[in-house]
């Protein structure tokens, strides 16, 4: 069921999360708001600027950066516009459910891939065991 999509730079997430960067390091969004966001090209400048400079990915990520450029990074998770879902990432935080329960592994990857499905389905099966919402417009708008 694994999407991989492909990225415009090879991005090893497990490089970084050796380097003790945590996800909501660089996903600020993922424990007080709504989206998890991906991060600026900026962000990444922040090491890069002087770090693994002489890298052929880094000197991608630099080429962004000097172009004002944000990097073009395809989504593997998400749902139709029409399906009209609001998913909420921190009150899931709040609850203390792990990010590989909906994302998988991600210390071993490289890019992200989709590697967990989501649909009503998975949604409501843990919402009834944790006794979470399960009224439509609890997840719906
Ligand atoms: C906390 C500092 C830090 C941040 C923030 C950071 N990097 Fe890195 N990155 C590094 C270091 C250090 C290396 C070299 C690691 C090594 O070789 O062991 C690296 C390596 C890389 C590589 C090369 C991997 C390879 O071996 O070819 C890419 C590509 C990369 N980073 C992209 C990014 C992108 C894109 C961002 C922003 C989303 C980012 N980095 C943010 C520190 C950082
Ligand atoms: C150094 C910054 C950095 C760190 C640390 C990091 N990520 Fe990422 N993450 C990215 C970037 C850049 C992308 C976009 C490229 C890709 O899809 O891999 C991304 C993509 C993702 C995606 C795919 C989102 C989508 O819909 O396309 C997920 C899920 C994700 N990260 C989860 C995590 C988790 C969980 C952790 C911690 C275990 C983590 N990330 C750590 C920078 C980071
Ligand atoms: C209960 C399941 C669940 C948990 C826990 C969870 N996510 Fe997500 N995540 C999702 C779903 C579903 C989406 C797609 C949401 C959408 O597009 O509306 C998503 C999307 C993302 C994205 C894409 C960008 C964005 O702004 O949404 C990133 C990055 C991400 N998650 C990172 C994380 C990180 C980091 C953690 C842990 C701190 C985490 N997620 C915890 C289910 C989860
Ligand atoms: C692994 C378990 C788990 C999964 C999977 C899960 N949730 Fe949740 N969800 C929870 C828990 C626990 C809460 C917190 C309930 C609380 O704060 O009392 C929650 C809260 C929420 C809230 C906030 C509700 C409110 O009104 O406060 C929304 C919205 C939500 N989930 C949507 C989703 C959607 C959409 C999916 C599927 C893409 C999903 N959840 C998947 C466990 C889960
Ligand atoms: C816990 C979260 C959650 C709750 C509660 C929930 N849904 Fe959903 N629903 C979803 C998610 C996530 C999808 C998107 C599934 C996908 O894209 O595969 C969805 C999809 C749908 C769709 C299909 C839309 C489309 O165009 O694909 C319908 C219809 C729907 N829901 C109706 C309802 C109704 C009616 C209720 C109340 C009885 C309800 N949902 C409660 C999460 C939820």
């Amino acid at each position: 069921m694994a999407y991989a999509a492909s990225q415009p730079i090879a991005f090893p997430h497990k490089t970084h999360i050796q380097l003790g960067v945590s996800c909501i390091d660089c996903h600020s969004g993922a424990d007080i708001r709504d989206a998890a966001g991906i991060p600026s090209v900026k962000k990444c400048m922040l090491c890069h600027d002087k770090l693994a400079r002489e890298k052929p990915e880094v000197k991608k990520v630099i080429e962004y950066a000097n172009k004002n450029i944000e990097i073009p990074w395809e989504r593997v998770y998400g749902f139709s516009k029409t399906a009209h879902v609001k998913f909420r990432h921190a009150p899931h935080y709040r609850a203390n459910i792990p990010c590989a329960t909906c994302h998988g592994d991600l210390t071993k990857a490289t890019v992200a891939e989709r590697v967990v499905t989501h649909n009503m389905g998975t949604c409501l099966t843990c919402h009834r065991q944790r006794k979470a919402p399960e009224d439509c417009a609890a997840c719906h708008y």
